[in-house]
């Protein structure tokens, strides 16, 4: 029966990994997959992760389930991060630990195809390509929304929003939380303002996905979106990553949030929300969000995270100004300015596929085809040879 399959397409981002692994030249540059590195090229794990995971070896007592919400305090630290301290008591807002951010996305999407199985659901123009498919589901159709203007590299509100207006409640919005994925270009608070206000007077149904909380501004200030639509609109689903901002990208630790127009409905899709996960993995993975929780239940251990994600957060903000400062003085133009305007860990570069291969080839720099380029895999010594050889592929060249 094997014979019917054919070969599916290769991942976007995933196909970049073994051709790196593979490249034998040494100065070769890894700016793919979306991974923070240190200024040394290494992914290291987080002192305030390994401190937790110790704790969590010489306390463990038992590997039985944990149960299919998961691990409660950990839900509860992950509510008051996305959604503020405040939110903690708020019975409007329930979620379940999932299997990372994809698996909040996967659950969550069944969760709307129960509740209007013949949504049609938008993601931004561009997004992240695995949203296609982990949020096709039942009958929901896929379509796009505008989002990202490539001649002036900064969101195209009007046309985002003129489309936002037509739509109502069966239709469903996926919004980047923050640091957008790929364009790197997000909205500004009085633009969230405003996307929650047509939210609430339309009846779309927002559905966040927020995976980069602090890689933007600062934690606080990347929730900004979240706590907007929270405050505005009657219901929401947010799915959320830490394998980020905790850097535990294998741990796979994620949470699916609902928020109902009441507890009493919110109640019925948290159970919602279980029963899906039991159809799907039954019970969530526990190591990962153990780590969470006991960082954020340890007054030093939450301060000794902050400032390495902070740490993590300035030096991709120090990169960026790095980056177009060498850009306009090496081209003597501002067509790279934007990256320093962007936020979060990518930016679109506005290469055609024929010059990012040629990255490729000829420097041995590896971007996605769409020209995304991961700020935290470049190390400083670099961004010199990273400029020339843009614009050497580029028509600026
Ligand atoms: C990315 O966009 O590179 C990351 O979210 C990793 C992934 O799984 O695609």
């Amino acid at each position: 029966m094997f014979e019917t399959l054919t070969p599916p397409k290769p991942d976007a981002i995933l196909a970049q990994m073994a051709p790196y692994k593979d490249d034998t030249r040494v100065d070769k540059m890894n700016l793919g997959i979306g991974v923070y590195m240190n200024d040394r090229g290494e992914t290291i794990i987080l002192d305030s992760v390994k401190t937790a995971e110790k704790r969590l070896l010489d306390e463990e007592k038992t590997k039985t389930y944990v149960g299919l919400a998961g691990d409660l305090g950990y839900n509860q630290a992950m509510k008051a991060i996305v959604f503020g301290e405040d939110a903690v008591s708020n019975d409007r807002i329930n979620g379940i630990q999932a299997p990372g951010g994809s698996g909040a996305l996967r659950v969550l999407a069944e969760l709307m195809g129960r509740m209007r199985p013949n949504a049609r659901v938008w993601l931004s123009g561009p997004t992240w390509p695995n949203h296609y498919a982990l949020l096709k589901t039942g009958q929901v159709e896929i379509g796009e929304y505008p989002y990202f203007d490539p001649e002036t590299c900064t969101v195209n509100f009007e046309a985002m929003t003129a489309k936002l207006r037509t739509l109502g409640p069966d239709d469903v919005v996926v919004l980047h939380g923050c640091c957008h994925n790929p364009t790197g270009a997000n909205l500004t608070n009085a633009q969230w303002d405003e996307v929650a206000q047509i939210a609430a007077e339309t009846g779309f149904l927002p559905f966040f996905d927020i995976a980069y909380q602090g890689f933007g501004d600062g934690l606080e200030a990347d929730a900004y979106g979240v706590r907007k639509f929270a405050d505005t609109v009657k219901e929401m689903l947010v799915a959320v990553s830490c394998s980020k901002n905790f850097g535990i990208y294998r741990d796979r630790v994620g949470c699916a949030f609902a928020m109902g127009a009441d507890a009493k409905t919110t109640n019925v899709a948290y159970a919602h929300l279980q029963n899906i996960g039991r159809g799907i993995y039954s019970m969530p993975p526990d190591h990962g969000a153990a780590v969470v929780r006991i960082i954020w239940e340890d007054a030093e251990l939450r301060q000794q995270w902050k400032n390495e994600l902070d740490a993590m957060c300035e030096r991709m903000l120090s990169l960026r100004t790095q980056l177009a400062e060498g850009f306009r003085k090496q081209s003597g133009g501002n067509r790279f300015d934007f990256i320093a305007e962007h936020r979060g860990m990518f930016s679109l570069l506005g290469l055609t596929p024929e010059q990012v291969e040629r990255l490729k080839t000829e420097f041995g720099i590896y971007i996605i085809g769409d020209s995304r380029f991961n700020i935290a895999g470049m190390q400083e010594a670099n961004v010199e040879r990273f400029v020339q050889a843009v614009l050497a592929v580029s028509s600026d060249a």
